[in-house]
């Protein structure tokens, strides 16, 4: 699907979407612990979604059986949520997707089940600075390699691997439009980044290697290791200080 441009009212209709998405990792986060259920994650998303008029980015998408994707610990993106019972010392990455008014909004991150070793906190900080760096660069004038090769340079020389087979992508009326955004790359590469051009920037590192396996399941992405993985991703309008971020987590929501 071709590079779109937006105008404001557009942007600001994805901000909407952005919100509701952010309200949603809000509730999320708040029930996650030992002994949750992934598919309980996914009810309470679909309901989010529903009290708000909105629908899922990813149900129905390809065929994708469920409202979010939840990937445990060397899952690295696409889990399918189900039976599955958190565990303390887990690493969950929650990938929300949601359209609201036609605009789509795309926000995943990586949370710990109550304690977690160091290594996992350390992926978690890390792979959290990794995207923002990326959304720095994402700023008008820029060329798009300078979003990969901000992950890219963070990443390597702490020793994490940088999943280089799935990356980020334009967004707007449609979940997935162009351009690609690869996590890893060269500044001086790729299209500039110009007002209007609004990108899902999603960073992906292990503690391991690069290499992934899908599973049986037709969607779920592993590391080939196992090593321990790890998804943060926003949604931005690209912007003249680095992008703008569209799916910010509200604060003060009380339900
Ligand atoms: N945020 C992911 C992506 O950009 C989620 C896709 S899950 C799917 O690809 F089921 F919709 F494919
Ligand atoms: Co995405």
């Amino acid at each position: 699907m071709a590079m779109t441009i937006k105008n404001q009212a557009e942007i600001d209709k994805m901000r909407a979407a952005g919100r509701l998405v952010g309200e949603i990792h809000v509730r999320l986060a708040a029930i996650i612990a030992p002994g949750v259920t992934t598919a309980e994650l996914d009810r309470l998303a679909a309901d989010v979604l529903a009290e708000h008029g909105a629908t899922s980015s990813f149900l129905g998408y390809r065929g994708y059986p469920a409202t979010i994707c939840t990937s445990v610990n060397d899952e690295i993106v696409h889990g399918i949520p189900g039976p599955r019972r958190l565990r303390e010392g887990d690493i969950v990455s929650i990938d929300v997707g949601a359209i609201l008014d036609g605009y789509h909004g795309d926000s995943a991150w990586t949370y710990p089940v109550g304690a977690v070793s160091e290594e996992a906190a350390r992926l978690l900080r890390d792979t959290e600075a990794a995207l923002d760096l990326a959304i720095a660069a994402a700023r008008i004038g820029n060329r798009l390699g300078a979003v990969g090769a901000a992950v890219e340079r963070f990443a390597i020389p702490r020793g994490f691997g940088v999943i280089r087979e799935y990356g980020g992508h334009g967004i707007g009326r449609q979940m997935h439009e162009d351009p690609h955004v690869p996590n890893h790359g060269r500044p001086e590469r790729g299209p500039i980044l110009r007002p209007g051009l609004t990108l899902a920037i999603e960073p992906m590192l292990t503690t391991g290697g690069e290499a992934t396996r899908e599973l049986a399941d037709g969607w779920t992405v592993v590391t080939a290791d196992h090593s321990l993985a790890a998804h943060f991703e926003h949604t931005v309008a690209v912007g003249p200080e680095g992008g703008i971020i569209l799916t910010e987590r509200p604060i003060g929501v009380v339900h």
